[in-house]
């Protein structure tokens, strides 16, 4: 959701800053734009369109400070306007967020200026350069106290060293060179370039120069934030021989599975303690967390028989939720930056909930707010598609599940132990080019299970919507006469994911059903029957079978690959799709 990043030190800052963006890239790329300091003088490039559109541009720009940004649009369309920086006077600015207030703001300190874009960004400059007073710190300090809404931003002064930066909502990450220090909004652009980072706060202004960092709170007091090792290293940012990210990630499930089943133990105890005496259970996400909400809503009822519901993270933070000292809040997200999570995860905390969060993310601003941090262990994921990540999400729900139980956490990992296996046979051999093609041919693609298969069935069609942009509904299969049924034509594709011995024979009911109706169908099963009673009707994928309640991990293996291979057919960019942005940190 926009990427800012910047640099100060005796390196070229133009290809420094450039270098990080494409690395922060997932996180928006309608525009981009660099300002470097030289001399005295800011100089400033900015363009529609991808960060590259920006590497001829940078040659007459030689300095050693500098700051850049990567956009996903929220206000003012993508354009060579409403791209980032934006300048007024001595300053230049980088926002990631949004300013709320910013109408209020533009009416009451230049009802008589122009701006030169339909941002609700520019106000920040434009304040900056009329609180200036000789003192970069101080008017920045002025300014973000006016500032309603999210916001990391990062400052250039023609008259000052360095850079400064100031966070409240958005996240804010400080690399700690020799010589030299870097802003960025999240750890892959810092990947490589240095050994220490530190995480600010919210109400926190950092002033970086080349040879220190000072930070302080909102009131200008300095303050000291702990500082880490760099986890992020230059080897999760290769694709090792694959094409795109996507597909290196889809790769990278059995790790992300093995990974997060042995990391468990660690917080096993801390997660027993959170969870004493809960007598409800509310898990919440967006997007592929709450899909894998939707398959630990079903762990949690059935292996502990405590009642759980999952909720869409933006719709639970608005919904005056229930919620009573024994009530505990599983908070999931890949990112840990996701607004509406970590907003609904503040907003059960601060109604006596117990929050335990479920993070792919150590440092996020989720982990800083929840009571225990259950870490997904998927590695950093690069591609806007979260897909080791919902992997990853599954296992250390289903951990939880059984720990609610009662159950020990041997026997647990114990059960997981296959499934790395089992994932890799699905991503090396599984034949599905020909249920691409028909997806990518299709009027309409709709994924349909029962119980734990509804779960996935989910996911499949958020993955092939999101990537390929075929219509596509997931749905419970047991409805799909009250209603779906009437969009089944010739054109449509339904692909059913029967895994469960118990429901497959309801399930075929509903594949015949879309047979008769002359829908094409597609079926990906483990149970023996089912694939040789549809084997010449409908397009049959088998996978392996599995205990019943984690075939999810291995089915969405096979969605997420045709997901990959529609979106190729139909020649989109499966890791950054239009319109999207990883981590969505505006509301
Ligand atoms: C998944 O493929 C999507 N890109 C999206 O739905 C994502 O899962 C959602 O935005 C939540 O992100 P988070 O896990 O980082 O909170």
């Amino acid at each position: 959701m926009c990427g800012i990043m910047g640099y100060t030190g005796g390196g070229a800052a133009a290809k420094i800053v450039y270098d990080g963006l494409k690395r922060l890239e997932y996180r928006g790329y309608d525009s981009a734009g660099i300002s470097v300091l030289c001399g005295n003088e800011i100089k400033t490039v900015k363009r529609l369109g991808r960060v590259s559109a920006l590497g001829g541009l940078l040659g007459k720009m030689h300095g050693g400070t500098g700051i850049g940004h990567t956009r996903w649009a929220t206000h003012g369309k993508p354009s060579d306007e409403n791209a980032h920086p934006h300048n007024a006077g001595v300053f230049s600015i980088v926002h990631n967020g949004i300013i709320e207030n910013y109408s209020q703001l533009k009416a009451e300190y230049f009802s008589d200026e122009n701006f030169l874009s339909d941002t609700d960004s520019e106000v920040i400059a434009k304040l900056l350069d009329k609180f200036y007073d000789g003192d970069l710190t101080s008017a920045l300090a002025r300014v973000c106290g006016l500032l309603r809404g999210s916001y990391a931003i990062a400052v250039m002064c023609a008259k000052s060293d360095g850079f400064a930066v100031a966070k409240r909502g958005s996240s804010v990450v400080i690399g700690y060179g020799e010589n030299e220090n870097f802003a960025a909004s999240d750890l892959p652009a810092l990947a490589g370039l240095c050994k220490n980072v530190a995480v600010l706060n919210d109400g926190d202004i950092a002033l970086l120069t080349a040879n220190g960092v000072a930070i302080f709170d909102e009131n200008l007091q300095g303050v000291i934030r702990e500082i880490v090792p760099n986890p992020a290293t230059p080897a999760d940012l290769e694709l090792n021989g694959n094409p795109h990210y996507m597909l290196k990630e889809i790769r990278e499930v059995p790790a992300a599975i093995e990974r997060t089943r042995l990391s468990y133990a660690y917080v096993e105890s801390s997660v027993k303690k959170a969870m004493e005496g809960v007598d409800r259970v509310i898990i919440t996400g967006c997007g592929t967390a709450y899909n894998s909400g939707l398959a630990a809503k079903r762990y949690i009822e059935s292996f502990a028989r405590i009642p759980a519901e999952a909720e869409i993270a933006g719709e639970f933070r608005y919904k005056n939720p229930v919620i009573t000292p024994n009530t505990a809040v599983i908070a999931v997200s890949q990112s840990g930056e996701t607004a509406d999570t970590v907003e609904a995860a503040e907003l059960a905390l601060s109604l006596g909930a117990k929050v335990i969060a479920v993070t792919n993310s150590p440092y996020s601003r989720l982990t800083r707010c929840a009571d225990v941090v259950v870490p997904v262990e998927a590695g950093c994921e690069i591609c806007v598609a979260a897909t080791k990540s919902y992997s990853g999400q599954v296992t250390a729900l289903y951990m939880i599940a059984r720990t609610l139980a009662g159950s020990s956490v041997q026997s647990s990992a114990e059960i997981i132990a296959p499934f790395p296996a089992l994932c890799a046979q699905i991503t090396e051999s599984e034949d599905i080019d020909g249920l691409a093609d028909m997806c990518a041919r299709s009027y309409g693609t709709y994924f349909l299970g029962r119980d734990i298969d509804y779960a996935v069935a989910q996911e499949g069609s958020l993955k092939l919507k999101e990537i390929s942009y075929v219509p596509s509904e997931g749905y419970p299969a047991g409805e799909l006469k009250h209603g779906t049924l009437a969009l089944i034509d010739i054109r449509t594709v339904s692909v059913f994911i029967i895994t469960g011995k118990s429901l497959a024979g309801k399930c075929a009911n509903a594949v015949e059903q879309v047979l008769s109706r002359k829908g094409k169908a597609a079926v990906i099963t483990n149970v023996a029957e089912v694939a040789e009673r549809f084997k010449g009707r409908a397009y049959v994928v088998e996978i392996p079978s599995c205990d019943e309640w984690l075939s999810p991990l291995v089915s969405s293996v096979v969605l997420q690959l045709l997901a990959y291979k529609t979106a190729l057919l139909l020649d989109r960019d499966p890791d950054k799709p239009r319109n999207l942005a990883k981590s969505v940190t505006v509301e």
